[in-house]
């Protein structure tokens, strides 16, 4: 299969587009994708034809954290290492980031059964005999979003 790689070139309509092809729920805004793609350290796609048929992103502080999200293919490209070189690229960029001498945390959350695949590159799944579970929650917004970016652009301008 021919494809290539490219990175930071990701439209929030791809994301949608690949993201409902992994039958994931919670459905996002467009406008909200697009800022997320905008704050994400990198985004790297899988082109074939001219169509992006594969997507993942590492998201974080770039410096002390990262976390790898949303690895998806399309059905069709599966199997033929699209996820793979798409997991070696992220992997590339944080090993590239880490400050010399240092070793950064990485952290991803598995879709049931998908845990192998990741193994693959040296994740360990947890609980285990010393790590805690990985744990999440969705948090209802307050609607101060516009008051607590002003602050945040104010902020980084000073
Ligand atoms: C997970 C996913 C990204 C893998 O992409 P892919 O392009 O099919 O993966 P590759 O062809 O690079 O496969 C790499 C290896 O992982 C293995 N693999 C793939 N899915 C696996 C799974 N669920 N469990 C164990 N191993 C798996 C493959 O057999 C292959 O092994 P090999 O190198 O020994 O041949 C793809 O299945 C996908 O997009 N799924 C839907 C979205 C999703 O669930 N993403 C994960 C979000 S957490």
């Amino acid at each position: 299969m021919d494809y290539k790689l490219t990175t930071n070139n990701l439209c929030a309509k791809d994301f949608i587009r690949l993201r409902e092809s992994a039958g994931w729920g919670n459905p996002l805004l467009e406008h909200q994708v697009a800022a997320g793609l905008e704050n994400s350290l990198i985004t790297v796609e899988a082109i074939c034809d001219g169509q992006v048929v594969g997507m993942g992103r590492l998201v974080g502080d770039g410096f002390t954290i990262f976390y790898i999200q949303d690895v998806i293919v399309l059905p069709k490209f599966q199997g033929h290492g699209v996820g793979t070189t798409i997991m070696q690229r992220l992997i590339a960029h944080i090993s590239d980031s880490a400050l010399p001498g240092t070793r950064v945390a990485t952290g991803l959350f598995s879709v049931k059964g998908k845990e192998g695949f990741y193994k693959k590159f040296g994740f360990c799944a947890r609980p285990d005999d010393t790590g805690g579970a990985g744990m999440l929650m969705r948090v209802e917004s307050r609607g101060c979003h516009s008051e607590i970016n002003e602050k945040r652009s104010g902020q980084s301008g000073t």
